[in-house]
């Protein structure tokens, strides 16, 4: 029997919600070992038993997952600021990433994103599209050799190491040409989100200051990543700068309330954040596609015959984005079923009427696009891959808001999501005209959520190379073509 509580609902008028139900766990770790063991499942079994605002409890915290479009608009919009970033998952990744524009909360955070919001202006993004196709063709030139090698590519490192580059061009004009550097930030941020994927679900955590093998570790590699960051934070100081990379933005954005620019230490904040958010959820999204495309063969073969008609064997710009619609689709279906971010969380700062339901303040609430993206109401066999269900448009159109959130919503929305989708559909673009990818025969593919969906064991592929797309008018250089 669930409990009745006055609490305070939308509007701020008292509303009569019930306790919500959910799975009994063990009296002290309640259902941390269940979710721990397969939290995928665990969150979809939660749903489908106890409705749609399932009630857990890991350790002492009581969580609730919010997952239908109308309640997640709560959270994520309407009263946004009833809830905080103060969850341990949060918390975890404030240690390397500070006060910046994902961890931080309320005014701190509010200043912050008013600055930075130029900085991803549409028209700014637009500037890096050459970047993009510039390091995928490079990729290309090094997966040529591979490729004719026939020895299996780990693509989802491959993905990561791109969308590094790309991120360390565009954002601190740095191609990381020293291999040194590379590393320290391969490395560091590789060391970190293992950390703190190992400490966020914990009944019992170790802090920080004590001098386990991880902590030292984890405090090395933030250290470096920071000796790294300032040191181009204050040469860029020292000598200015002509760039216009993300990093210049930054430094020259002014709050328009009050003038100020930012200091070294928020400048650090915000180019870990973005180091960070700006490649490992791409990567993530990348990598989900060439499964995709791998195992979709009908599929892989109209985007190709898209790309050969439209591009004809060249390098895509900006301009033929709009040219490209089932490559845009494609993308779109594997945010939905793989979206990168999978689930986050919140704190809830006063108690909370939702659904009739009550959410007590300092209780966690879990937001799972994954789940949301699986809602039987709004999508049709939500578990099938099918990209032309974003083609009729009509139906997309009468979905709520948060049905499809792969990129969040709200006042917090991913300040790179228009730079993310324009790398993704350069990325796809360029290396799917060159190459066909399979899954290494005895390897099976298995998502692990953790603090992003990575495919548990990395992605190895054979690559086989393309010598002249489909449909490629005959002035294009071969040469070109086989990179
Ligand atoms: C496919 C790629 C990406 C996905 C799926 C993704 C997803 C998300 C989601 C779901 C959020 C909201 C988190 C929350 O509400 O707690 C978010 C926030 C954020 N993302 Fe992304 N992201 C992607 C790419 C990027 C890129 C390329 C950048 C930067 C260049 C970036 C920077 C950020 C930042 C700074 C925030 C925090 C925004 C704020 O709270 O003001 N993301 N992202």
């Amino acid at each position: 029997m669930s409990e009745t509580t006055l609490v305070q609902g939308l509007g701020g008028r008292p509303a009569l919600a019930h306790t919500a139900l959910g799975p009994r766990g063990h009296w002290l770790s309640g259902n941390l070992p269940e979710f721990k063991a397969d939290r995928m499942a665990f969150l979809m079994d939660a749903v489908r038993e106890y409705g749609d605002i399932p009630r857990f409890r890991f350790g002492r915290r009581i969580t609730h997952l919010v997952h239908h479009p109308e309640h997640v608009r709560v959270v994520m919009q309407d009263r946004y600021q009833n809830f905080s970033k103060l969850s341990v998952g949060w918390k975890k990744l404030k240690l390397l990433l500070g006060d910046g524009l994902l961890t931080s909360d309320g005014d701190f955070w509010r200043r912050q994103r008013r600055i930075a919001q130029p900085a991803f202006h549409q028209t700014r993004i637009a500037a890096f599209a050459r970047t993009m196709t510039d390091a995928a063709e490079e990729m290309a030139r090094d997966w040529t050799v591979l490729a004719d090698r026939g020895k299996p590519v780990d693509v989802a490192f491959e993905m990561m190491k791109i969308t590094l580059t790309v991120v360390a061009k565009t954002l601190l004009g740095t191609d990381l040409q020293d291999e040194q550097a590379f590393r320290t930030v391969r490395w560091g941020i590789a060391v970190a989100i293992d950390y703190i994927n190992r400490h966020i679900y914990r009944l019992v955590d170790v802090p920080g200051f004590v001098p386990t093998r991880g902590n030292r570790e984890f405090h090395r590699a933030a250290r470096d990543l920071d000796q790294l960051i300032y040191s181009i934070i204050e040469g860029r100081r020292r000598h200015g700068s002509e760039r216009h990379d993300l990093l210049a933005m930054l430094m020259a954005a002014r709050d328009e309330e009050t003038g100020e620019g930012m200091t070294n230490l928020e400048l650090r904040d915000e180019v870990m954040t973005m180091f960070l958010a700006g490649h490992e959820t791409t990567s993530v999204a990348l990598t989900w596609i060439w499964y995709f495309l791998a195992t979709h063969v009908a599929t892989a073969r109209t985007l190709r015959a898209e790309l050969a008609e439209v591009l004809g064997g060249r390098a895509p710009t900006l301009e033929d984005v709009p040219r490209l619609p089932f490559t845009n689709l494609v993308i779109k279906e594997v945010l939905r079923l793989y979206p990168p971010l999978w689930a986050f969380s919140r704190i809830v700062h006063q108690d909370i009427e939702i659904g009739g339901r009550v959410l007590p303040a300092r209780s966690v609430v879990i937001l799972s696009p994954y789940v949301t993206h699986r809602h039987p109401e709004y999508w049709d066999n939500p578990e099938g891959f099918d990209p032309r269900r974003f083609a009729d448009e009509e139906r997309i159109k009468s979905l709520p808001r948060f049905a499809y959130m792969p990129f969040g919503g709200g006042p917090r929305n991913c300040i790179g999501s228009a730079f993310a989708m324009l790398e993704l559909q350069m990325l796809v673009a360029t290396l799917a005209q060159r190459f066909v990818m399979h899954v290494q025969g005895g390897h099976s593919v298995v998502p692990r959520p953790i603090l992003t969906l990575r495919p548990k064991g990395g992605m190895p592929m054979l690559l086989r190379r393309l010598t002249r797309p489909a449909g490629a008018p005959r002035t294009a250089s071969p040469a070109r073509i086989a990179g």
